[in-house]
């Protein structure tokens, strides 16, 4: 038993607690979400394009979760502190998914859609191409590159 009887029962008591107190502080036409810290996602996201949205992110970055997402301050928790902005990539991020969505509001809104914020052809990938630094691939295939040739001898 790795839970001594007396602390299961006190998290099964607390978890309760939790739900209840939950139920009552939603009215139930409320959109319901358990996100703390949306700045740029809207606040009633669902739980599952929340999770695609971040497993693009991932994705695209080539990264783990834990690249924008500080640990927890409870360290017995394995998962990050997902509401944090202790690590300033999350912040990086917000203002790549700002710039992500103006350059497609600004520039590929070509039938003036009336919510250009759901236009998508530009998203992170396109840029990141599954590293965190797009803007490295290029210096290293400039270093990998000869220099130009030498000016002819003029003699
Ligand atoms: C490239 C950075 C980045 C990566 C990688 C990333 N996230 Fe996020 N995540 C963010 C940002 C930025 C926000 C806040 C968005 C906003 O402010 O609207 C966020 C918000 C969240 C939230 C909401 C937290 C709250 O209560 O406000 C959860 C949950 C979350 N991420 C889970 C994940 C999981 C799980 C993964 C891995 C599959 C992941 N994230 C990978 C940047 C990232
Ligand atoms: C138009 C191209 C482009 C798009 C689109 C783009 N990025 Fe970036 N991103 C960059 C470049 C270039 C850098 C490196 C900037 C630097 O090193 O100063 C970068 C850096 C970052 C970093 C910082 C990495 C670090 O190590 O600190 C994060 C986090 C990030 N991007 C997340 C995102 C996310 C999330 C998206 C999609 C919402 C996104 N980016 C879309 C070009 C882009």
């Amino acid at each position: 038993m790795l839970i001594p009887n007396k602390k299961k029962i006190a998290v099964v008591l607390s978890l309760t607690a939790f739900v209840v107190l939950s139920v009552a502080a939603y009215k139930p036409t409320e959109p319901r979400s358990d996100y703390k810290n949306l700045q740029v996602l809207p606040k009633d996201i669902s739980q599952d394009s929340l999770k695609l949205i971040m497993d693009h992110f991932k994705e695209a970055l080539g990264v783990k979760c834990s690249f924008c997402h500080a640990p927890s301050k409870d360290t017995a928790q394995k998962w990050p502190d997902f509401a944090s902005d202790d690590k300033p990539e999350k912040n990086v991020a917000r203002y790549m998914m700002k710039m992500t969505m103006g350059i497609n509001s600004t520039y590929f809104n070509f039938n003036n859609s009336e919510k250009p914020d759901t236009i998508t052809v530009i998203k992170c990938i396109t840029c990141h191409r599954g590293s965190p630094h797009p803007d490295d691939a290029e210096t290293e295939h400039e270093e990998g590159k000869q220099g130009p040739p030498p000016p002819p001898n003029k003699n």
